[in-house]
């Protein structure tokens, strides 16, 4: 066959061809077929160098109007082709604006740091400031300095667990006003403090004993403070805490911080002191200890208690959310359920 028959064979076959591709695949399997090194038009072209003179230019001219025909099919095919798998693309991965979204879970604050959170709001209304204490604390700040020496029979009641003899987990708040009193300037004004944190004691946990619990502590510390500022305050926080029509009474107590001590007993918040199961039909329910600041533990953090003097208290958020939610056993507080802790979305 003549090279020029066999060009306009090449010709008409890879326009054929060409346009029966339908992916960039096949297409560049064409282009080698016939543009490539070793391809059809390659190997006609390279019977060039037999012809005469004459024919030599015009099989030339036909060979490069092949090659760009074929060129241009190739590359109108390629951006056909290109655009068909991009619309493919953009129908199949269509994104609806408009469906909801997936909500996030939200959480709440565990139902204890709710009750510490709500007793700060009164208090830090009152002109109190909240002080952090430590939880690992030293025997001497958590007992001598609330006026607990070294073989006082009330240390009994506490124990706890000991780091070394001199470092231990707190058994108490209390801890917390020596370290404040030591540190306070009265020539600034009077002391007003709550304390709230974690607490520890070498008790055997059941439903109302855990050895890690929570503490609030209070200390108001100024000239001229009586036990009527005590009980007016403590009202207030019942009033807060159970409801408006509350009352507290004191009993007497004893604790080694404060003299005279009291314990401190709210109406009951479901029956209104008639008598039920929550008050153990006595109509009245024990939420906190609390008494006049001891003399002595003045004296230790170095204010003279023949002018200062005020009243301290410290109460269990543990305790009061499990009266006040009816929770039956502490333990609860402690076991991250979420099905219990749920229950207790009071805010947002
Ligand atoms: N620290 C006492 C306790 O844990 C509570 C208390 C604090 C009592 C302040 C009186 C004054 O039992």
């Amino acid at each position: 066959m003549e090279l020029k028959d066999r060009l306009s064979d090449i010709s008409a076959k890879a326009k054929i061809e060409i346009n029966a591709v339908t992916t960039m695949e096949e297409l560049e399997t064409l282009r080698v077929a016939y543009l490539g090194k070793k391809g059809a038009l390659t190997q006609v072209l390279k019977g060039m160098k037999d012809l005469s003179a004459e024919e030599r230019p015009v099989i030339g001219q036909l060979g490069n109007k092949v090659r760009d025909e074929i060129t241009t099919q190739l590359t109108e095919t390629k951006t056909s082709i290109e655009k068909e798998v991009l619309n493919k693309r953009l129908s199949e991965e269509t994104l609806d604006v408009t469906l909801p979204g997936i909500k996030p879970k939200k959480g709440q604050a565990h139902v204890i740091t709710q009750s510490i959170e709500e007793i700060e709001d009164l208090f830090l209304g009152m002109g109190y400031q909240i002080v952090e204490g430590n939880e690992v604390e030293e025997d001497y700040y958590n007992f001598e300095r609330v006026n607990l020496p070294q073989n006082h029979p009330a240390r009994d009641m506490q124990d706890t667990f000991y780091i070394t003899n001199e470092i231990l987990l707190r058994t108490h708040t209390s801890p917390v006003q020596a370290r404040t009193l030591e540190k306070h300037d009265f020539s600034k004004g009077p002391l007003k403090m709550i304390s709230p944190g974690k607490v520890y004691r070498r008790d055997t946990d059941d439903a109302t004993h855990s050895h890690q619990f929570h503490q609030i502590e209070g200390l108001v510390i100024d000239k001229h403070i009586t036990m009527a500022d005590l009980k007016g305050t403590l009202e207030a926080l019942a009033k807060k805490m159970f409801g408006e029509n509350r009352e507290i009474r004191l009993r007497p107590s004893y604790f080694p911080f404060t003299e005279p001590s009291v314990e401190v007993d709210v109406s009951c918040f479901k029956c209104g002191g008639k008598g039920c199961n929550v008050c153990k039909q006595t109509g009245w329910i024990e939420i906190l200890g609390a008494g006049m600041t001891h003399p002595e533990v003045l004296r230790m953090s170095g204010v003279d208690p023949e002018i200062y003097g005020g009243f301290a208290f410290g109460m269990g958020p543990d305790r009061i959310a499990m009266l006040k939610y009816g929770v039956d056993d502490i333990r609860n507080f402690y076991l991250n359920d979420q099905r219990f802790l749920e229950q207790f979305k009071v805010k947002g």
